[in-house]
């Protein structure tokens, strides 16, 4: 196996906070073990076009406490073709790169499979995105940090709401995944939430106000997860309006404000511990897996398991979630 002398950094996909921590963290850790790491800008996308610097400590100072990505990131279409990778790997080879660490979620990890399985080189993935759709970790970096966020829209709406004896809907990002709407909604004490994991309907929601109703309580929040079943928020507000009348209905979208800001705590822990170790995981010959923390210890797993196997929130997490809210 060729020695590791000279890796790769990027962050792909829908930026998150702490993907700044964790550049740091495998620039600072190759540093300390004498191995030159290039920042690639863009994702994928740069690396088609060959935008490739060497990133030094010192580039890294002053960078742990902030959102977004030194980097930059990109959805890459031209990446999802075969010439388009071709050119990536070229780009590569012509800067002696021998490994890659890729900071992203999903599809940032399709890619890397796709990378591996045609060149061979060695990629270890860092799990980058406030989804927390990922398989192989308890939580992936930026999803604390906007969970946070949207706890902290979700209680000034409470108080206008309550002001006002109003019902809101609050939408929150997770096109394919129900974790930050149920961890919001927990944490934000809503009454109800929508998620792709879990089928509720609007009789089911008809149903709750009218509970509620009978207890004269008008006042309510419900978080709705993007991938809801029903739709998105306007629409399940219109149907709700139509059903339940004597609700004064409003409408709140957070949006990409969730993706931005300075990292929480435990994002930048979370992004120090996984960008150390995917220096170290690549040094030990480590390769094709995403670096994950599970009941607290570290823990490789391959990307294909990541990508595909089950990463829903828990049943019981679910459930305990629809009592508390009841
Ligand atoms: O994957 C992270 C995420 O923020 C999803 O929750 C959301 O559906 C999507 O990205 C939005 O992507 P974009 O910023 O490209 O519209």
């Amino acid at each position: 196996m060729k020695e590791i002398k000279r890796i790769g950094v990027f962050t792909s996909g829908g930026d998150s906070p702490g993907m700044n921590a964790a550049i740091r963290a495998v620039v600072r850790a190759s540093a300390f073990y004498d191995l030159h790491v290039y920042g690639i800008q863009k994702g994928y996308e740069g690396m088609i076009e060959g935008e490739i610097n060497r990133l030094e400590p010192s580039d890294t100072a002053n960078i742990i406490q902030r959102g977004g990505t030194i980097l930059k990131t990109s959805r890459s279409q031209r990446f999802l073709e075969p010439d388009g990778r071709k050119i990536a790997y070229e780009n590569l080879v012509a800067n002696d790169i021998d490994a890659l660490v890729a900071i992203g979620g999903n599809g940032t990890f399709a890619g890397a499979l796709k990378l591996y399985n045609e060149f061979g080189i060695p990629i270890i993935g860092l799990p980058g995105t406030i989804d927390n759709d990922l398989y192989g970790t308890d939580f992936t970096i930026g999803f604390d940090t906007s969970v946070n966020t949207a706890i902290e829209a979700v209680d000034k709406i409470r108080d206008t709401a309550d002001a006002h004896n109003r019902l809101f809907l609050v939408e929150v990002m997770g096109r394919h995944s129900g974790y930050i709407a149920l961890y919001t909604a927990i944490a934000s004490g809503a009454s109800a939430f929508l998620i792709p994991e879990a089928e509720t309907t609007i009789d089911g929601l008809v149903e709750m106000l009218q509970k509620s109703l009978r207890r004269k309580k008008l006042f309510g929040l419900i978080i709705v997860a993007e991938g809801n079943h029903i739709g998105d928020s306007a629409e399940i507000a219109k149907q709700l309006r139509e059903r339940a009348p004597q609700y004064d209905i409003k409408v709140t979208t957070i949006g990409h404000l969730q993706r931005g800001g300075s990292p929480s705590n435990a994002d930048r822990i979370l992004a120090s511990r996984l960008g150390y170790e995917a220096v170290t995981s690549l040094m030990n010959g480590e390769m094709n897996c995403m670096a994950g923390i599970v009941n607290g210890e570290l823990a490789l797993t391959k990307f294909e398991e990541a990508i595909n196997k089950n990463s829903s929130p828990p049943s019981h997490l679910i459930k305990m979630a629809e009592i508390l809210g009841m």
